[in-house]
């Protein structure tokens, strides 16, 4: 996939800003404060909608506008060409088009602009907690996988209610509510069970990818492994079947704790993904320059997984991260990066590099190809 070109309106502190992006590397440097990780944002919003900083659609209004829009252009590897278009107002809300076409929901778009982020923020994959690996594990399932992301926006539904309802009989549950609860209880885990052994099967399979970053970013013999943690026992080559009647015996056995306490204490919303180096955890005994590496390789192992699932380049935006490395690092990943489709990376120096289109980012206003 490639961004040939996009604009701003009232995005950030950009009124009205195009950018133009060519095959492969793309570097946008400039001063700090220039609008550099406001553009990968919007390029990010292009693609999936949201911010990857987990910004609110609001906060990414331009200070004293009253919308804003982004307007992408885009190839596929194929060469097929298509528009797609981000607009929001407080009043309005957010609304996205492809083609012009307005989305009846913005789950639509998801996978068909494959996009991987890594910012400085990322460093909470590994220090931070539970949910921010599964926002990796939800991002990488859902961009290869429609059905997944369905069972999960369901799932999260069927959460909401399970939990408004628990929180109703707290105390005294009346027969009428235990009833609506089996109902809920059902479909609950019917959900979970799909969304854990789809998740499972990632893990599975993104070993390999992981063990291939590794071997091209990493030059020491290290072994990454990656497990899926749950609450719920699920033996290897658990069927869907298998997880099913897992969650539904252990669901039954909690159930009047889960009254008492008013919520829902079993699922794939607590799951957790445990990341080791050489058998020991990253969070606990790595160093910061491990966790550094460990966080890179998780992103460029999330893009050869998408490729390989959608035979799609995923276009990959990394904010800031030279900045991260040493000078060595920084070109051994820009070497690596060139073979990978398009990537655009901020940086506050322009640098030297071969076959690299660097771009300089001026006051936001606009940015001039160098
Ligand atoms: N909603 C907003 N409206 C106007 N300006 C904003 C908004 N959000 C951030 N900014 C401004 O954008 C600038 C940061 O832009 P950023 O893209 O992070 O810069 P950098 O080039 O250093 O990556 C800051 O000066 C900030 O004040
Ligand atoms: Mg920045």
């Amino acid at each position: 996939m490639k961004l040939i070109a996009i604009h701003l309106q009232n995005f950030r502190r950009h009124g009205d800003a195009r950018l133009e992006l060519g095959e492969g590397v793309n570097i946008l440097y400039g001063r700090n404060g220039a609008g550099k990780t406001n553009f990968l944002e919007a390029i990010h919003y292009a693609a999936l909608t949201k911010s990857f900083i987990n910004a609110s659609d609001a906060e990414c209004l331009k200070f004293g506008a009253t919308h804003f829009e982004i307007n992408a252009e885009w190839e596929s590897d194929g060469g097929i060409r298509s528009t797609a278009r981000v607009y929001f107002s407080n009043e309005q809300g957010k609304h996205v088009f492809v083609n012009k076409s307005e989305l009846e929901s913005f789950a639509k778009i998801v996978g068909e602009y494959p996009c991987v982020a890594l910012s400085p923020f990322d460093l909470a994959l590994v220090q931070g907690a539970p949910q921010e690996r599964r926002r990796f594990l939800d991002s990488s399932v859902s961009q290869t996988n429609k059905a997944y992301l369905e069972d999960l926006l369901n799932y999260r539904r069927a959460l909401t209610q399970r939990n408004k309802l628990l929180s109703e009989m707290k105390g005294a549950p009346s027969d009428a509510q235990r009833q609506s609860l089996a109902v809920w209880t059902e479909s609950f885990a019917a959900l979970a069970a799909a969304i854990m052994f789809r998740r499972l099967k990632f893990v599975q399979e993104f070993a390999e990818s992981l063990a291939k970053a590794y071997r091209l970013f990493h030059s020491f013999s290290e072994t990454p492994t990656i497990r899926y943690d749950s609450d719920v026992e699920i033996p290897p080559n658990a069927t869907k079947a298998d997880i099913l009647s897992e969650i539904q015996l252990r669901l039954a056995r909690i159930e009047e704790e889960e009254i008492r306490r008013g919520v829902t204490l079993l699922g794939a919303h607590r799951d957790d993904l445990d990341f080791q180096i050489n058998g020991v955890s990253v969070r606990k005994f790595a160093s910061q320059g491990q966790q550094k590496t460990f966080v890179v390789c998780l992103k460029l192992a999330q893009h050869f997984y998408i490729q390989n699932i959608l035979n799609e380049k995923p276009i990959f935006l990394l904010d800031d991260v030279f900045s991260e490395l040493d000078r060595d690092r920084a070109s051994d990943l820009v070497e690596l990066l060139k073979p990978m489709g398009q990537s655009i990376i901020t940086t506050t120096e322009k640098k030297q590099f071969d076959n690299v289109r660097q771009i300089l980012i001026d006051d936001g206003i606009h940015a001039t190809a160098r």
